[in-house]
């Protein structure tokens, strides 16, 4: 089977995604947001989430359907994230797609969210460069990996010890009195900013530091930072400026992710780094990561902002991957796993 035709759906966090692929190609991506009814509460509330992802999921898989023009038969298998996530949000989808491959007599793929967020590049721009490093920056993780099958063998060379970077940016939103998630806002804000307009810390990018913890993030250090200097101006009396300071943090966090993204590649040897994660939706990372790529004769690839953020596609798409590798079903009773491991594809 070339062109498995794959259902994926997703149901980590607060997104309720369902895409479906043929092979590579994209035939459908339904993502319907819960984020409105989190914004009062500054973060994701899982009970809020998980409710608004039971309403969302069968309109939103007709949804699929429907634009894919495909009948539910015809399917080769049935992708679900498996993990990481909220374990009640995570439910969910589990219970969907199980229902499906039990109905429709399919096979059933529990699948990593991390590894769907490095696969989904694959819709736009084909199979993927194998071995390739992976920058990996989520609302939950950061991580940089050496991809050597992106349907079953990844490694991972460093993680964040603290914060992840998206987490950061919504932390450091709240500081500065903005809307969740930060991510988007920081990014819009921070376009009117001037990035050298303070200097905030690198974390572990010291030479003491870099012995242990090389391809490592922090940034609890730098949320810290932030505050403290918004604390500060306050104190002071003086007015914030919201768009230097977010410019200026924007450009601590991005500089870390690239310089040891970079440093990734040439560890490994590797030719291509794939960028993934809702973080990777960010402009000022795409631009440096792009810069800096090429100055090393690194390719870039990376998918456009709509696909970087949690959506089904990149479940069908990793999924269509693991069918065509030949990989093994998991089966009917898998749980779901809140602290699946990215090194692990299929549950
Ligand atoms: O991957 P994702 O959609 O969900 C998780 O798996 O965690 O990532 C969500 C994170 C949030 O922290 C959000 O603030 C961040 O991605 N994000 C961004 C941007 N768009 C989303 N961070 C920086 N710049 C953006 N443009
Ligand atoms: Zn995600």
């Amino acid at each position: 089977m070339s062109e498995p035709l794959i259902l994926g759906i997703e149901s980590s966090c607060d997104e309720t995604g369902v895409g479906i692929v043929r092979g590579h190609e994209l035939l459908a991506n339904e993502v319907a947001s819960s984020v409105e009814e989190h914004v009062r509460f500054g973060g994701v509330v899982p009970e809020v989430a998980s409710r608004a992802h039971l309403q969302a999921m069968v309109p939103a898989l007709r949804r699929a359907f429907a634009a894919a023009d495909v009948d539910p038969m015809q399917l080769d298998g049935i992708a679900v994230t498996a993990g990481p996530g909220l374990v009640g949000a995570l439910v969910v989808g589990l219970s969907a797609a199980k229902a499906l491959a039990v109905a429709l007599d399919k096979p059933l793929y529990g699948l990593n969210h991390l590894v769907g967020h490095v696969a989904v590049d694959m819709v736009e721009h084909g199979p993927l460069p194998q071995p390739c490093a992976a920058l990996l920056v989520s609302g939950g993780h950061s991580s940089l990996l050496a991809v050597r099958d992106i349907t079953g063998d990844i490694v991972e060379l460093g993680a964040t010890i603290d914060d992840a970077a998206g987490e950061a940016y919504d932390k450091v939103a709240r500081v500065l009195g903005l809307a969740y998630p930060g991510g988007p806002v920081i990014d819009k804000a921070a376009a009117t900013g001037d990035p050298k307009a303070i200097a905030f810390p690198r974390g572990l990018t010291a030479q003491k530091d870099m012995a242990k913890h090389r391809f490592d993030y922090s940034f609890s250090g730098l949320k810290t930072a932030v505050s403290r200097w918004v604390e500060t101006a306050r104190l002071e009396g003086r007015d914030v400026p919201i768009a230097d300071v977010a410019a200026s943090f924007q450009e601590a966090v991005c500089d870390v992710l690239t310089a040891k993204a970079m440093d990734a590649c040439g560890y490994l040897g590797a030719s291509d780094i794939l960028l993934g994660g809702g973080v990777a939706a960010n402009s000022r990372l795409r631009t440096l990561m792009e810069e800096r790529a090429a100055a090393q004769g690194v390719t870039l690839r990376r998918p456009r902002p709509g696909l970087c953020t949690d959506n089904g596609a990149m479940i069908a798409v990793l999924g269509s991957a693991v069918v065509a590798a030949g990989r093994a079903p998991s089966a009917l009773d898998i749980g779901a796993d809140p602290g699946m491991p990215v090194t692990q594809v299929v549950a």
